[in-house]
């Protein structure tokens, strides 16, 4: 498949990061947001990371990566006849709808249209296009450079074709797919992480302290980063965002007094110096440091427990293969194993035992163990 023109419309933290994977494989891209202050700000953060890249032997030359990315406010000047659209702008289906139907009259005939979207189901977004079968889940991971997967979703009608074009992508990228048979919300990866962020908000709002969560996260469960690091890192915006859209299509959430709390004070995380966490300089990320002593307060199989209970689910459902289910937790999360993992190291009748324990304790029925755990004890 040639891809002559490549596109990524908003270059903001995902945009530009989708930018620069997309010139490092060798794509002309045009990179196109709504003003030249945000583009000016992408071409300096892809700067900043080529230079990293290099100094690890990881790109050769920024120069000859960075002349292959032209920027532009002009959107249909990015999109006319493009091969291969990546969108990633704000989370809202209105606007991704407005600009997939844009894009459709404008890239050519054979062009693919993705969306970085990390929880709207893609058949919604297809909807507004006349080319469903060209439209696909793109899901990159924050942050993109760094990350070694992608989530790639199929849509009703995406067509095979469509799959094989992102999987080519996603290939030159560098990135191992995470192929996402069935198109729900908030797709695999999300619904893993939103498993654990809800136990851990729950645990926080009734008296657990933050540090000893992300404690046993980091030190028992072997997280790359805390529970509550992690949503400082993505933005609490963001995620209450994505939540939103989780749950009003009926992904049941507790609704979090601590998390609501810091929205309401726009103490966003990383971005605005505080979250759950403080950080110096906003927008500059400062791992806080977690002492191992404390781990054990609150135990691992409560916070891994709901996650493992989500994967049941794919599993008896068919939305993804347990190889699959393993790439999204160390390749998606960056954990050191699978829920599967950690179930069988914790054991099933123990983690059903702390499931109906978790139902009982926060009367929520999202943690009602499912039937194939159940089936397995029995
Ligand atoms: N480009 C190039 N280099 C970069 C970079 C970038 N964009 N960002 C950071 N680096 C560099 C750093 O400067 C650092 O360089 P030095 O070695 O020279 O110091 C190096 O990369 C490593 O950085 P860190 O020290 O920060 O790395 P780490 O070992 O702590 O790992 C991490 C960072 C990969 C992010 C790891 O903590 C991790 O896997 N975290 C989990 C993230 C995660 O779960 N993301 C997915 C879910 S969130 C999401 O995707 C949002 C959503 O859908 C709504």
């Amino acid at each position: 498949m040639e891809i002559n023109k490549f596109s990524v419309v908003g270059a903001g933290t995902m945009g530009h990061a989708i930018a620069e994977l997309a010139a490092i494989a060798g794509y002309d891209v045009w990179l196109n947001d709504v003003s030249e202050e945000i583009l000016n700000r992408a071409r300096e953060r892809i700067k900043w990371s080529l230079e990293k890249l290099r100094e690890k032997g990881k790109v050769r030359e920024v120069e000859e990566v960075l002349s292959r990315i032209r920027t532009t406010t002009d959107q249909e000047k990015a999109l006319r006849d493009s091969d291969f659209v990546i969108e990633a702008i704000i989370e809202d289906v209105e606007a991704k709808k407005k600009l997939f139907s844009k894009a459709d009259s404008l890239i050519s005939k054979e062009g693919v249209l993705a969306s970085n979207t990390s929880s709207i189901p893609i058949t919604e977004i297809a909807q507004a296009t006349k080319r469903p079968e060209r439209v696909i889940g793109m899901h990159f991971f924050n942050p993109p450079v760094l990350m070694p997967s992608v989530e790639v979703i199929m849509g009703k009608s995406t067509s095979q074709e469509t799959l094989e074009k992102a999987l080519v992508v996603s290939n030159r990228m560098g990135k191992e797919p995470i192929i996402v048979k069935k198109d729900i919300v908030g797709f695999i990866v999300n619904r893993i992480l939103y498993r654990v962020y809800d136990i851990a908000c729950w645990l926080a709002d009734n008296g657990f302290s933050i540090e000893d969560i992300d404690a046993t996260a980091i030190h028992e469960l072997g997280f790359p980063m805390g529970v509550f690091i992690l949503r400082d890192y993505a933005g609490l915006d963001v995620e209450e965002n994505v939540m939103k859209i989780m749950v009003e299509r009926g992904f049941e959430l507790y609704s979090c007094r601590e998390f609501n709390r810091r929205v309401r004070a726009r103490e966003f995380g990383v971005k605005s110096g505080k979250g759950f966490y403080s950080y110096p300089e906003p927008g500059k990320y400062v791992k806080p440091s977690i002492p191992k002593e404390r781990a054990g307060k609150v135990k691992g199989i409560s916070l891994i427990s709901p996650a493992i209970n989500e994967t049941a689910m794919f599993l008896r459902e068919g939305i993804t293969t347990p190889e699959d289910v393993g790439k999204a937790c160390r390749l998606g999360l960056g954990w050191p194993k699978s829920t599967l993992d950690y179930l069988k190291e914790y054991g099933v009748r123990e983690v059903v035992e702390e499931l109906r324990r978790l139902k009982d304790l926060t009367k929520l029925n999202h943690y009602e163990p499912d039937k194939y755990l159940v089936e397995m004890v029995r």
